[in-house]
């Protein structure tokens, strides 16, 4: 069996609608995770090669929809499934990441981002 040369990870998690975290997944349709499904067959790619895998919570639900790509640790934030033939096309077909949906450094696992709830002292 070759390695997975990508593996994308699709945040799922759904919240209930008044939970002031928000979640990825609201509808529970998880339909992100369809649609990355669907462009990867549409575009021909095997799933021994790359994996879209359905995720539990990643801890950017401030950011979501949520997804993350490995081997280059590449997170997205905001993602909708109007973006996912774009993704699959430049960053998983052409090894392009797409500058505009990424989590900037400044907000991934950052005291100083500004969207996540600051705990109560
Ligand atoms: S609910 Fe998706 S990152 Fe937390
Ligand atoms: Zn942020």
């Amino acid at each position: 069996m070759p390695k997975f040369e990508k593996h994308i990870f699709i945040c799922t998690n759904q919240r209930p609608p008044d939970n002031p975290r928000g979640s990825c997944n609201a509808s529970g349709k998880a339909e992100l995770h369809a649609a990355f499904k669907a462009s990867l067959t549409h575009h021909g790619i095997k799933g021994t090669v790359v994996r879209a895998n359905k995720s539990g919570c990643l801890e950017q639900c401030e950011h979501g929809p949520t997804v993350v790509i490995y081997p280059e640790a590449v997170w997205y934030g905001g993602v909708t499934p109007a973006d996912v033939d774009e993704i699959v096309e430049s960053h998983i077909i052409g090894n392009r990441p797409i500058e505009r949906l990424i989590i900037p450094d400044s907000c991934l696992n950052a005291a100083t981002c500004p969207h996540k709830p600051r705990k109560q002292l």
